[in-house]
């Protein structure tokens, strides 16, 4: 009786267990909730996760309680709420946020905790504001200072890139928000995006272009990726089957979601076949006008579902696609785990000010006027739009709407008081798109005119200046139109500098420039663009409170015709007839200016500080799959810094041409007392030093001789090891 009871009990429960909703079960594994969510699904629910229903989001299936995806724009902060339709704001307001430093300022400080602590803050702040996946963080190229996105990056070298944005990522997907990769692959300009068709060689894509998302991707395991607007192979890399499903997919078993850039999707075959999984913004006209549309007539909807009714797409397909969204949904909307988040804590303002302070890069200092000793000036004029203009609105989708800003000059005023004099100098006006503020010559000479005047009876000047967000400087849809600085800044530093030999200048930018004034000035800052707390981070660095230690990751060439690409044409770029080719093939930024003995105006890895770094003799050895190299740096100045030792491998001869020096590791000391001293141990996997074989189509670790070049920058070294490593 008993046991035919127990019998009877255990069938109940194995009906129940199967009938039992396992894909609402948190305890269960992702995949058995994505196995019994798919079985549950129509056809049509299955299609329904994969194009948006809103400008921003994608749909659930609410009949079974699974959530849609809430994204936003990304990187540097969350975007305000738009409209469920149309790009207009939604007018809330309850929806400003702290804005971070743009990314290039991220990879400025070389401070992997401090990419975590970015990626950690930011993220809460996506979660609080009931976001699933922020559209960012991006690792293109910085190939051409021209690119009007560059500051949304981490510069111009994969490996930088790629270590730099692991730590974001895990940080934020630790949160249960999901990271959109940026923009995969070679959006390396603006000009022509929706268009251009990118020819770059195979051992480029993947040693250079392709790598910092593949670091993404295995060891982030980065959820989501958005596809770019460009082409490769005639291909929009939104639904490039070799691309998407063959590199990404296949080749680095990446079970993420692929996302279309917003109207990136062209095709239904090409979009079902070609790797996309979720199409988003389609009918959106580069953000330019609006057109009466349906979400159901997306590539991905009613013409995929019909595609898949009749036969001419295997229901596998779909599946696989579903799949793919529920796991991010199960990641993120219905992770238990995601927290709740907090938006504007002084937490994130803290985050946001420190990461501003160690990516502020110090280019000059001459007769150390830096750190500003303010008891030996009387007067100091601070001369420049960006000492007062909002940088953190402009630039495209980036673009964010903050709670609180501290501009320079009220931190100058904060920390200096009436000693503060101002005179805006140059304007630049507004210009979105096609609506370009016409520059009025007479108002730009009247500005001029008053900060020259204000300059005679000042005993010191703090120029501020450099790009901005506005159209053709440093914004989406367009890039720079010159390497020289705009708006006559660069005869008005010339003519304040004649003026008052102590000049200070600080520039804001996410892009190299011309500085034909450099010998007039003193010193110079660049500090990329800093968020929310860039006054504040600008002056503690200015006055000593904190000692920089940022360092470019990009190079500065002294004139636009180094940089590499240039000598080819408008071939190279921007491209002719929607055709670029990127013949200076892995020569890119400081490989081909070290490779080629082209003197750079500040070399990538170069910023100085207020106090001195000594090297130790670097060691080198192998260990199992890696090679460890140590090196004991010790302060020797008189203020506590912080270093970033850069070790750059020389690899042995190839046949192909090869770059003579490659980042291959990095660390940032902590922050060390004068007189201290501190052992950096840096650990190269071997995977790291493998060359691509174009014939072989696959990585190869060459035999020989390995040289680690360990220094300050890319052109000061200050020891080497060698080891040799067999084939
Ligand atoms: C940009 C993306 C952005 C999207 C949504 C596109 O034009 O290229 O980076 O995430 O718009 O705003």
């Amino acid at each position: 009786m008993k046991k035919a009871l127990l019998f009877v009990s255990l069938l109940t429960l194995t009906a129940m267990t199967t009938t039992a909703q396992v894909y609402l079960d948190p305890k269960a594994s992702i995949e058995e909730r994505i196995k019994d969510a798919l079985s549950r699904m129509t056809t049509h629910e299955k299609i329904q996760l994969l194009h948006a229903q809103s400008k921003f989001t994608s749909a659930g299936v609410p009949r079974l309680g699974i959530r849609q995806l809430n994204m936003d724009d990304g990187p540097h902060g969350v975007r305000e709420e738009l409209e469920w339709n149309s790009w207009s704001p939604a007018k809330w307001t309850n929806d400003c946020i702290v804005a971070f430093p743009s990314l290039t300022c991220l990879a400025s400080t070389w401070n992997r905790d401090l990419s975590s602590a970015y990626g950690n803050a930011v993220s809460e702040e996506f979660a609080f504001r009931g976001k699933d996946i922020m559209l960012g963080p991006g690792v293109n190229i910085q190939r051409t200072p021209m690119n009007g996105r560059a500051f949304e990056y981490m510069g111009e070298d994969p490996y930088l890139a790629g270590e730099m944005v692991v730590p974001y990522i895990k940080a934020a997907q630790a949160n249960g928000i999901a990271c959109c990769l940026k923009h995969f692959v070679l959006n390396d300009q603006e000009i022509d995006r929706f268009a251009v068709n990118v020819n770059v060689s195979e051992r480029a894509l993947n040693e250079i272009y392709l790598a910092p998302f593949k670091k993404a991707v295995e060891q982030a395991h980065v959820y989501t990726i958005m596809g770019s607007y460009n082409m490769w192979k005639g291909i929009h890399c939104c639904h490039n089957d070799e691309l998407i499903n063959g590199i990404l997919k296949k080749n680095w078993d990446w079970d993420g979601a692929l996302i279309s850039d917003w109207g990136g999707t062209t095709n239904t075959m090409e979009a079902a076949l070609g790797g996309l999984d979720i199409e988003m913004g389609t009918y959106t006209d580069g953000k330019l006008k609006e057109s009466e549309f349906d979400y159901e007539d997306y590539y991905l909807a009613k013409p995929f579902e019909k595609l898949i009714e009749e036969g001419k797409i295997p229901m596998s397909v779909l599946d696989e696609k579903a799949s793919r969204v529920l796991r991010v949904i199960f990641r993120t909307a219905m992770n238990p785990n995601k927290v709740i988040g907090s938006q504007c804590s002084e937490a994130h303002y803290d985050a946001c000010r420190q990461i501003g302070e160690e990516g502020i890069v110090l280019l000059k200092n001459e007769k150390n006027i830096l750190p500003l000793d303010a008891s030996k000036y009387q007067k100091i004029l601070v001369v420049g739009e960006n000492a007062t203009r909002s940088l953190t609105q402009g630039g495209g989708s980036s673009e964010l709407k903050t709670l609180r800003d501290i501009s320079p000059l009220e931190a100058l005023q904060t920390t200096y008081g009436n000693k503060i004099d101002y005179a805006q100098g140059y304007y630049s006006g507004r210009a979105i798109y096609d609506k370009v503020d016409e520059i009025d010559p007479e108002k730009q000479a009247a500005l001029k005119a008053e900060a020259l005047e204000k300059a005679k009876s000042a005993d010191l000047i703090i120029f501020v200046g450099g790009l901005n967000k506005n159209h053709r400087q440093d914004c989406e849809n367009g890039d720079r139109e010159s390497y020289d600085l705009s708006f006559g800044q660069n005869e008005l530093i010339a003519e304040l500098a004649k003026i008052q030999k102590n000049t200070i200048v600080v520039m804001f930018g996410g892009n190299p420039y011309a500085m034909p004034w450099l010998n007039q000035v003193q010193a110079l800052t660049h500090c990329w663009y800093l968020g929310s707390e860039a006054g504040t981070a600008l002056v503690n660095v200015l006055s000593g409170k904190v000692c920089p230690s940022g360092k470019l990751p990009v190079t500065f060439a002294a004139k636009y015709e180094d940089y590499p690409y240039v000598k080819f044409g408008a071939e190279s770029y921007p491209g002719l007839n929607k055709q670029v080719y990127y013949k200076e093939e892995l020569f890119v930024g400081y490989r081909h200016f070290s490779s080629n003995n082209v003197k750079p105006l500040f070399p990538f890895g170069f910023g100085l500080s207020y106090t001195t770094f000594a090297y130790g003799k670097p060691t080198v050895e192998k260990v199992g799959n890696a090679v460890n190299i140590s090196v004991t740096i010790t302060n020797t100045g008189k203020m506590a810094g912080k270093e970033v030792a850069q070790v750059y491998a020389t690899l042995p001869k190839t046949q192909a041409a090869r770059p003579v020096k490659e980042l291959k590791a990095f660390a940032k000391t902590r922050l060390l007392q004068p007189g201290e001293s501190e052992t950096l141990r840096m650990s190269v996997p071997m995977s790291e030093l493998a060359v691509y074989e174009e014939q072989k189509h696959g990585w190869d670790i060459l035999g020989g001789n390995y040289t680690f070049n360990v220094g300050a920058n890319v052109n000061d070294i200050r020891g080497k090891a060698s080891i040799n490593i067999a084939n």
